[in-house]
């Protein structure tokens, strides 16, 4: 197991996006594991980004796995697409979600990874039975919407349960953070027990997008260097 680095395009230059995902690709181990891709729908949360069309372009563009973020509204009919196009990963939210079974059967049909996101003030708690049937587990360390935000701390008991839950064997999947990850607040989500670390401004307002990714994933190697041996 080693740690993912997952850079989100919400921060970077969309008439580009090509050029930004080139910017952090490299050998594995040094560029980044997935590219996070927020779509959102301003109704699910209030912003609109990109849709399908636009994620099919950057399937073509890279070949960086994508890891899509669904905050939208009625995922049970729209996120399939998105496994269909060849995302890796396609995360939905339990609050938008009518059958959340089902969504992870038809999103694994499709060839995806089913990717299960909760807000922050949504408790893992209530749907563990839920989870079984995901392979990961997106902890919101922010408000769902806009990039740039403040990490909230108190998310890290929820990666620390999911942790605890997934080395107990009680479920198996990636525990993923998104929001306000930085070189600031990237240690305490590596000890907390975090596999996938979203960072979008620390990395696309970095000088460096390449470097900022290869500095981010080293601090977690520092912080919690017993959960990556080889
Ligand atoms: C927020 C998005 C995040 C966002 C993170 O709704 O889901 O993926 O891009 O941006 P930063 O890392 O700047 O908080
Ligand atoms: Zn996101």
């Amino acid at each position: 197991m080693h740690p993912l680095i997952a850079p989100s395009i919400l921060s970077a230059d969309f008439a580009r996006l090509a050029d930004e995902a080139d910017a952090v690709t490299g050998p594995q181990g040094e560029g980044a594991d997935w590219l996070h891709v927020d779509v959102m729908d301003a109704h699910f949360v209030p912003n609109l980004t990109i849709g399908l069309p636009v994620v099919e372009s950057l399937l073509r563009a890279t070949a960086v796995p994508l890891d899509c973020h669904l905050m939208i509204e009625d995922p049970d009919r729209w996120a399939p697409g998105y496994a269909e196009a060849g995302a890796y990963n396609v995360t939905v939210h339990v609050e938008a979600a009518e059958d959340p079974v089902m969504l992870a059967k038809n999103l694994r049909a499709a060839g995806a990874m089913a990717g299960l996101s909760l807000k922050p003030g949504t408790p893992l708690e209530d749907h563990l039975d839920v989870l079984r049937h995901y392979d990961t587990l997106l902890v919101m360390s922010v408000e769902p919407g806009f990039g740039g935000q403040s990490f909230l701390p108190h998310v890290l008991d929820k990666v620390r349960t999911a942790r605890r839950l997934v080395d107990t064997g009680h479920l198996r999947l990636l525990v993923e953070i998104d929001g306000g990850v930085n070189a600031d607040t990237i240690e305490a989500a590596a000890e907390a027990g975090v596999d996938c670390f979203v960072a979008g401004s620390a990395v696309y307002s970095a000088e460096d997008p390449g470097r900022a990714v290869r500095e981010l994933r080293a601090q977690v190697l520092r912080a919690a260097p017993h959960r990556w041996v080889t």
